[in-house]
Protein backbone atom coordinates (compact mmCIF):
# COMPACT_ATOMS: atom_id res chain seq x y z
CA UNK A 1 0.00 0.00 0.00
CA UNK A 2 1.44 3.59 -1.33
CA UNK A 3 2.70 6.08 1.72
CA UNK A 4 0.74 8.44 -0.28
CA UNK A 5 -0.79 10.88 0.01
CA UNK A 6 0.48 11.67 3.22
CA UNK A 7 -1.78 13.82 5.70
CA UNK A 8 0.19 16.75 6.67
CA UNK A 9 -0.64 20.12 8.80
CA UNK A 10 1.90 23.09 7.64
CA UNK A 11 2.70 24.94 10.87
CA UNK A 12 4.21 28.49 9.42
CA UNK A 13 5.77 31.88 9.58
CA UNK A 14 5.55 33.01 5.96
CA UNK A 15 8.33 34.28 4.98
CA UNK A 16 9.22 33.46 1.41
CA UNK A 17 10.77 30.31 1.93
CA UNK A 18 7.65 29.44 3.85
CA UNK A 19 5.83 30.09 0.97
CA UNK A 20 8.05 27.91 -1.42
CA UNK A 21 7.20 25.62 1.07
CA UNK A 22 3.23 26.07 0.93
CA UNK A 23 3.79 25.97 -2.63
CA UNK A 24 5.34 22.79 -3.14
CA UNK A 25 2.90 21.30 -1.08
CA UNK A 26 0.05 22.35 -2.97
CA UNK A 27 1.41 21.20 -6.53
CA UNK A 28 1.88 18.12 -5.04
CA UNK A 29 -1.51 16.41 -4.45
CA UNK A 30 -0.45 13.00 -5.46
CA UNK A 31 1.85 13.02 -2.32
CA UNK A 32 0.31 15.54 -0.03
CA UNK A 33 -2.95 16.16 1.23
CA UNK A 34 -3.10 19.03 3.03
CA UNK A 35 -5.36 19.34 5.60
CA UNK A 36 -4.71 22.35 6.42
CA UNK A 37 -2.19 25.70 7.64
CA UNK A 38 -1.72 27.15 10.95
CA UNK A 39 -0.22 30.65 11.48
CA UNK A 40 2.66 31.31 14.42
CA UNK A 41 3.95 34.37 15.15
CA UNK A 42 7.82 34.29 13.97
CA UNK A 43 9.55 36.21 10.93
CA UNK A 44 6.88 38.82 11.32
CA UNK A 45 4.29 38.87 13.98
CA UNK A 46 0.82 36.59 14.15
CA UNK A 47 -1.28 39.30 11.97
CA UNK A 48 0.90 38.85 9.38
CA UNK A 49 1.83 35.33 9.20
CA UNK A 50 -2.10 34.60 9.32
CA UNK A 51 -2.44 37.06 6.25
CA UNK A 52 0.29 35.82 4.42
CA UNK A 53 -0.68 32.88 4.27
CA UNK A 54 -3.64 33.17 2.80
CA UNK A 55 -1.69 35.41 0.15
CA UNK A 56 -0.05 32.39 -0.76
CA UNK A 57 -2.72 29.92 -1.12
CA UNK A 58 -4.28 32.96 -3.24
CA UNK A 59 -1.64 32.69 -5.53
CA UNK A 60 -1.32 29.01 -5.95
CA UNK A 61 -5.40 29.10 -6.77
CA UNK A 62 -6.34 27.82 -3.44
CA UNK A 63 -9.08 29.52 -1.78
CA UNK A 64 -10.52 27.00 -0.21
CA UNK A 65 -7.25 25.87 2.14
CA UNK A 66 -8.41 26.37 5.66
CA UNK A 67 -5.73 28.54 7.61
CA UNK A 68 -5.61 28.98 10.75
CA UNK A 69 -4.12 31.69 13.34
CA UNK A 70 -2.42 30.10 15.92
CA UNK A 71 -0.11 31.52 19.25
CA UNK A 72 0.98 35.25 18.68
CA UNK A 73 4.10 34.81 21.26
CA UNK A 74 6.57 32.51 22.29
CA UNK A 75 5.96 30.39 25.46
CA UNK A 76 8.68 32.14 27.59
CA UNK A 77 10.35 35.12 25.83
CA UNK A 78 8.81 38.34 23.74
CA UNK A 79 8.60 37.48 20.26
CA UNK A 80 11.58 38.49 18.05
CA UNK A 81 11.03 38.84 14.30
CA UNK A 82 13.23 38.98 11.04
CA UNK A 83 11.56 41.81 9.24
CA UNK A 84 15.61 42.53 8.35
CA UNK A 85 15.37 39.04 6.25
CA UNK A 86 12.13 39.19 4.77
CA UNK A 87 10.82 42.65 5.06
CA UNK A 88 8.03 44.48 6.86
CA UNK A 89 5.25 42.55 5.34
CA UNK A 90 7.09 38.96 5.81
CA UNK A 91 6.65 38.73 2.25
CA UNK A 92 8.21 41.82 0.69
CA UNK A 93 9.40 41.59 -2.90
CA UNK A 94 6.44 42.17 -4.76
CA UNK A 95 2.88 43.50 -3.55
CA UNK A 96 -0.09 41.27 -3.16
CA UNK A 97 -3.78 42.15 -2.66
CA UNK A 98 -5.45 42.24 0.68
CA UNK A 99 -6.46 38.03 0.77
CA UNK A 100 -10.55 37.91 0.54
CA UNK A 101 -10.31 33.96 1.87
CA UNK A 102 -11.36 33.73 5.19
CA UNK A 103 -9.32 32.93 8.05
CA UNK A 104 -10.80 30.40 10.01
CA UNK A 105 -12.04 31.18 13.66
CA UNK A 106 -11.12 28.47 15.48
CA UNK A 107 -7.46 28.72 17.39
CA UNK A 108 -4.45 26.79 15.08
CA UNK A 109 -3.64 24.99 18.22
CA UNK A 110 -6.84 23.80 18.40
CA UNK A 111 -7.38 22.77 14.61
CA UNK A 112 -4.02 20.93 15.52
CA UNK A 113 -6.06 18.47 18.52
CA UNK A 114 -9.28 18.49 16.94
CA UNK A 115 -7.36 17.19 13.73
CA UNK A 116 -5.21 14.46 15.67
CA UNK A 117 -7.92 13.31 18.01
CA UNK A 118 -10.08 13.05 14.36
CA UNK A 119 -7.99 11.40 12.39
CA UNK A 120 -6.51 7.67 12.78
CA UNK A 121 -3.95 7.30 14.76
CA UNK A 122 -0.21 7.39 13.11
CA UNK A 123 -1.65 8.96 9.73
CA UNK A 124 -1.48 13.11 10.23
CA UNK A 125 2.34 14.07 9.93
CA UNK A 126 2.89 18.04 11.67
CA UNK A 127 4.96 20.11 9.07
CA UNK A 128 6.61 23.16 11.18
CA UNK A 129 9.29 25.28 9.49
CA UNK A 130 8.60 28.28 11.77
CA UNK A 131 9.20 28.89 16.08
CA UNK A 132 7.50 25.39 17.29
CA UNK A 133 5.14 27.39 19.65
CA UNK A 134 1.74 25.82 18.07
CA UNK A 135 2.97 22.60 18.09
CA UNK A 136 4.28 22.45 22.01
CA UNK A 137 1.17 24.25 23.22
CA UNK A 138 -0.73 21.33 22.07
CA UNK A 139 0.82 18.95 23.35
CA UNK A 140 0.87 20.43 26.29
CA UNK A 141 -2.92 21.04 26.07
CA UNK A 142 -3.82 17.72 25.02
CA UNK A 143 -1.45 15.22 26.05
CA UNK A 144 -3.41 12.16 24.41
CA UNK A 145 -2.68 13.47 20.63
CA UNK A 146 1.45 12.82 21.17
CA UNK A 147 1.15 9.39 20.29
CA UNK A 148 -1.18 10.06 17.24
CA UNK A 149 1.12 11.89 15.55
CA UNK A 150 2.73 10.17 12.67
CA UNK A 151 5.72 12.19 12.18
CA UNK A 152 7.37 15.44 12.43
CA UNK A 153 9.36 16.89 9.99
CA UNK A 154 10.31 20.56 10.65
CA UNK A 155 12.98 22.70 9.19
CA UNK A 156 14.74 24.23 12.46
CA UNK A 157 18.46 24.04 13.93
CA UNK A 158 22.19 23.68 12.94
CA UNK A 159 24.91 22.23 14.00
CA UNK A 160 27.98 22.61 12.25
CA UNK A 161 27.03 25.32 10.59
CA UNK A 162 25.68 26.90 13.58
CA UNK A 163 23.28 29.95 14.13
CA UNK A 164 22.03 32.58 11.79
CA UNK A 165 20.18 34.72 14.20
CA UNK A 166 22.83 34.32 17.04
CA UNK A 167 26.50 32.80 17.07
CA UNK A 168 25.28 29.68 18.38
CA UNK A 169 20.90 29.27 17.89
CA UNK A 170 18.99 28.93 14.24
CA UNK A 171 15.74 31.15 14.23
CA UNK A 172 13.15 28.67 15.10
CA UNK A 173 14.77 27.40 17.73
CA UNK A 174 15.99 30.85 19.47
CA UNK A 175 12.36 32.19 18.87
CA UNK A 176 10.88 29.56 21.25
CA UNK A 177 13.66 27.29 22.83
CA UNK A 178 11.22 25.96 25.33
CA UNK A 179 8.46 24.86 22.71
CA UNK A 180 11.66 23.36 20.87
CA UNK A 181 12.37 21.79 23.85
CA UNK A 182 9.40 20.07 24.50
CA UNK A 183 8.60 18.96 20.95
CA UNK A 184 12.66 17.08 21.19
CA UNK A 185 11.77 15.29 24.16
CA UNK A 186 8.08 14.88 22.94
CA UNK A 187 9.31 11.19 22.00
CA UNK A 188 7.66 11.57 18.79
CA UNK A 189 9.72 10.37 15.45
CA UNK A 190 11.06 13.63 14.38
CA UNK A 191 13.08 14.26 11.48
CA UNK A 192 15.11 17.73 11.40
CA UNK A 193 15.95 19.96 8.53
CA UNK A 194 18.64 21.95 9.85
CA UNK A 195 20.58 25.08 7.92
CA UNK A 196 23.56 22.31 7.95
CA UNK A 197 21.04 20.82 4.98
CA UNK A 198 19.25 23.95 4.00
CA UNK A 199 22.35 26.31 3.45
CA UNK A 200 23.25 23.42 0.83
CA UNK A 201 19.72 24.14 -1.29
CA UNK A 202 21.01 27.87 -3.04
CA UNK A 203 18.68 29.77 -5.37
CA UNK A 204 21.59 30.28 -7.25
CA UNK A 205 20.70 32.75 -10.43
CA UNK A 206 20.05 29.90 -13.17
CA UNK A 207 17.39 28.74 -10.52
CA UNK A 208 15.60 32.01 -9.95
CA UNK A 209 15.52 31.92 -13.79
CA UNK A 210 13.68 29.03 -14.15
CA UNK A 211 11.15 30.34 -12.13
CA UNK A 212 11.19 33.73 -14.16
CA UNK A 213 10.44 31.99 -16.94
CA UNK A 214 6.84 30.30 -16.15
CA UNK A 215 6.14 33.61 -17.60
CA UNK A 216 2.87 34.35 -15.79
CA UNK A 217 1.95 36.05 -12.74
CA UNK A 218 2.93 33.07 -10.48
CA UNK A 219 6.42 32.86 -12.08
CA UNK A 220 6.59 36.82 -11.68
CA UNK A 221 5.37 36.82 -7.81
CA UNK A 222 7.85 33.54 -6.92
CA UNK A 223 10.46 35.43 -8.45
CA UNK A 224 9.73 38.81 -6.68
CA UNK A 225 9.83 36.98 -3.47
CA UNK A 226 13.05 34.92 -4.32
CA UNK A 227 14.90 38.18 -4.91
CA UNK A 228 14.13 39.80 -2.32
CA UNK A 229 14.84 36.99 0.13
CA UNK A 230 17.91 36.16 -0.84
CA UNK A 231 19.61 39.48 0.10
CA UNK A 232 20.17 38.59 3.80
CA UNK A 233 22.32 35.39 3.04
CA UNK A 234 24.22 36.84 0.31
CA UNK A 235 25.46 39.85 2.63
CA UNK A 236 26.14 37.62 5.24
CA UNK A 237 27.58 34.64 4.04
CA UNK A 238 28.92 35.55 0.79
CA UNK A 239 26.37 32.67 -0.51
CA UNK A 240 25.81 32.09 -4.61
CA UNK A 241 21.95 33.05 -3.32
CA UNK A 242 19.40 32.78 -0.56
CA UNK A 243 18.86 29.45 0.98
CA UNK A 244 15.22 27.70 0.80
CA UNK A 245 14.68 26.46 3.78
CA UNK A 246 11.05 25.67 4.85
CA UNK A 247 10.34 23.87 1.02
CA UNK A 248 13.23 21.24 1.85
CA UNK A 249 10.23 19.78 4.90
CA UNK A 250 8.11 18.92 2.03
CA UNK A 251 10.83 18.14 -0.77
CA UNK A 252 11.75 15.52 2.15
CA UNK A 253 8.19 13.77 2.14
CA UNK A 254 7.98 13.51 -1.62
CA UNK A 255 11.71 12.37 -2.16
CA UNK A 256 12.94 11.57 0.95
CA UNK A 257 16.07 10.37 -0.94
CA UNK A 258 17.37 13.81 -1.99
CA UNK A 259 18.59 14.32 1.85
CA UNK A 260 20.81 12.38 4.03
CA UNK A 261 21.66 12.96 7.73
CA UNK A 262 22.01 10.57 10.78
CA UNK A 263 19.47 9.53 13.48
CA UNK A 264 21.93 11.25 16.65
CA UNK A 265 20.56 13.03 19.42
CA UNK A 266 19.36 16.43 20.08
CA UNK A 267 18.79 18.74 23.00
CA UNK A 268 17.60 22.40 23.33
CA UNK A 269 19.58 24.87 24.99
CA UNK A 270 17.03 26.56 27.77
CA UNK A 271 19.17 27.82 29.96
CA UNK A 272 22.07 29.81 28.86
CA UNK A 273 21.75 33.36 27.73
CA UNK A 274 24.88 32.61 25.76
CA UNK A 275 23.55 30.01 23.93
CA UNK A 276 19.53 29.85 24.19
CA UNK A 277 18.17 27.86 21.43
CA UNK A 278 21.35 25.68 20.35
CA UNK A 279 20.65 22.54 18.70
CA UNK A 280 23.41 20.47 20.63
CA UNK A 281 23.51 17.66 18.38
CA UNK A 282 25.36 14.71 19.28
CA UNK A 283 26.76 14.15 15.58
CA UNK A 284 29.76 12.14 17.05
CA UNK A 285 27.75 9.68 18.85
CA UNK A 286 30.48 11.14 21.64
CA UNK A 287 27.49 11.15 24.78
CA UNK A 288 25.02 8.19 25.67
CA UNK A 289 21.72 10.16 25.73
CA UNK A 290 18.86 9.08 23.61
CA UNK A 291 18.78 9.33 19.96
CA UNK A 292 15.81 11.20 19.37
CA UNK A 293 15.89 12.54 15.56
CA UNK A 294 17.17 12.02 12.08
CA UNK A 295 19.30 15.21 11.70
CA UNK A 296 19.79 15.81 7.83
CA UNK A 297 23.42 16.94 6.95
CA UNK A 298 23.69 17.09 3.07
CA UNK A 299 20.99 17.77 0.56
CA UNK A 300 20.73 17.12 -3.47
CA UNK A 301 20.39 20.73 -4.81
CA UNK A 302 19.48 20.11 -8.51
CA UNK A 303 17.24 17.44 -7.73
CA UNK A 304 15.45 19.62 -4.75
CA UNK A 305 14.96 22.45 -7.29
CA UNK A 306 14.28 20.15 -10.15
CA UNK A 307 11.40 19.28 -7.70
CA UNK A 308 10.47 22.52 -6.45
CA UNK A 309 10.33 24.02 -9.99
CA UNK A 310 8.02 21.48 -11.65
CA UNK A 311 5.89 21.02 -9.18
CA UNK A 312 4.97 24.78 -8.50
CA UNK A 313 5.31 24.97 -12.02
CA UNK A 314 2.12 23.27 -12.34
CA UNK A 315 0.08 25.93 -10.22
CA UNK A 316 0.74 28.93 -13.17
O1 LIG B 1 16.28 30.03 10.07
C1 LIG B 1 15.45 29.87 8.95
C2 LIG B 1 14.03 29.73 9.37
O2 LIG B 1 13.61 30.90 10.07
C3 LIG B 1 13.06 29.60 8.18
O3 LIG B 1 11.95 28.82 8.56
C4 LIG B 1 12.64 31.02 7.94
O4 LIG B 1 11.36 31.10 7.32
C5 LIG B 1 12.56 31.53 9.34
O5 LIG B 1 11.30 31.12 9.88
CA1 LIG C 1 9.70 29.77 8.34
Amino acid sequence: MSDFPRKIIIDTDPGQDDAMAILLALGSPEEIDLLGIVAVAGNVPIERTSENARKICEVAGRPDVLVFAGCDRPMAHTLVTAEHVHGKTGLDGIELPTPTMPLQKQHGVDFIIETLRREAPGTVTLCPMGPLTNIATAFEKAPDIVERVQEIVLMGGAYFEVGNITPAAEFNIYVDPEAADIVFKSGVKLTVMPLDATHKVLVTAPRLQAFKEFGNHLGEVVAGWLDFFERFDIEKYGSKGGPLHDPTVIAYLIKPGLFSGRFINVEIETQSKLTRGMTVADWWGVTDRPKNAMFMGDADADGFFDLLTERVRRLG
